[in-house]
């Protein structure tokens, strides 16, 4: 069937095809809003074979994503402060300096106090942001709970396992898309543990009787941000190359959710 289009508001129909081993030809009127309900119901871009290469993002992930995006930044943030400007002597130096050029006079005891005192803070913003992350996780939790059939995160994990074990095509992506939500996976197991050791580090830290199980919880919060931290590079990575080869548009599919 092939459509002709004379002016905004008719439009014609040529029509071939064979009845009772006669072809016949038809031409025939259409007023344009029947060709705009038929381009609805046209899959253009919907690749049936692969459905998965059409990227969705329902506008509550998108949310989830770019709060996320904005809240582990903040975090980083205040731990690069900590561990980099108000670090130790650096620090130290740096209040002294200052005093000094004020014309005050302190002594090394009441500058650290003042280190100390910003140190906290900066832990006070921390654990602002923390609050935030394990809110957010937690609505990213109860989201997938009502996220569309085919955009549930683990339905999509498991559909991607199954087939990659059956081989059901070896040339089609299945094993890079497992690959990428595999990461994505192990990112929500670790931020799972970061909120779980913050909030027991926010409520127990000064617990006398927690003393060491809260200096083991300090250490896997510590420990775990090195592999969130390759996780963002990673990503970072991934995306950009998916932006420039295959998957032109997905980060604007991630700002405006694709379609
Ligand atoms: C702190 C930094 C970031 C973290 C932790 C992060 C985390 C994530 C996670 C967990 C997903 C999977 C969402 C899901 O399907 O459940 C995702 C998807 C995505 N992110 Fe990020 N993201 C970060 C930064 C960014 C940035 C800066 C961009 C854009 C430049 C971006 C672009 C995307 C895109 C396009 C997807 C969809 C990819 C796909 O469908 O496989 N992300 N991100
Ligand atoms: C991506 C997320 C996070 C990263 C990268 C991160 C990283 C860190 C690091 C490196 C420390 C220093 C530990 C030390 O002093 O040895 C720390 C401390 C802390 N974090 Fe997090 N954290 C994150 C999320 C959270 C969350 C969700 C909470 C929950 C409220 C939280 C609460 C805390 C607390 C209470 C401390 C101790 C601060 C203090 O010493 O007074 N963090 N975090």
């Amino acid at each position: 069937m092939l459509m002709v289009r004379q002016n905004n508001f008719t439009n014609f129909i040529f029509d071939r095809g064979k009845k009772n081993r006669h072809r016949y030809y038809k031409i025939y009127p259409i007023f344009s809003h029947k060709i705009v309900a038929m381009s609805i119901i046209e899959p253009s871009k919907q690749n049936i074979t692969k459905p998965q290469t059409t990227k969705k993002y329902t506008s509550a992930l998108r949310l989830w994503h770019w709060g996320n995006f904005i809240i582990i930044s903040g975090s980083l943030l205040t731990v690069a402060i900590n561990s980099y400007i108000l670090k130790g002597q650096t620090a130290l130096k740096i209040v002294n300096d200052q005093l000094t050029k004020s014309g005050l006079n302190a002594s090394n005891d009441q500058v650290r106090s003042v280190v100390v005192g910003l140190r906290d803070r900066v832990w006070d913003f921390h654990v602002y942001f923390g609050y935030c992350l394990a809110s957010f996780l937690l609505f990213r939790i109860i989201l997938e709970f009502f996220q569309p059939g085919d955009q549930k995160f683990f339905r999509h994990l498991t559909v991607l396992f199954r087939r990659y074990r059956v081989k059901e095509n070896p040339a089609d992506n299945t094993r890079h898309d497992l690959v990428v939500k595999s990461l994505y996976a192990l990112f929500y197991v670790l931020l799972l543990i970061m909120a779980c050791t913050g909030l027991s580090l926010a409520f127990y830290q000064d617990d006398p009787s927690l003393k060491s199980l809260m200096h083991t919880v300090k250490d896997v919060h510590n420990f775990c941000m090195y592999p969130i931290l390759i996780f963002i590079c990673v990503h970072l990575a991934g995306v950009f190359l998916a932006e420039r080869q295959r998957s032109k548009g997905i980060v604007s599919d991630m700002i405006n959710g694709g379609g």
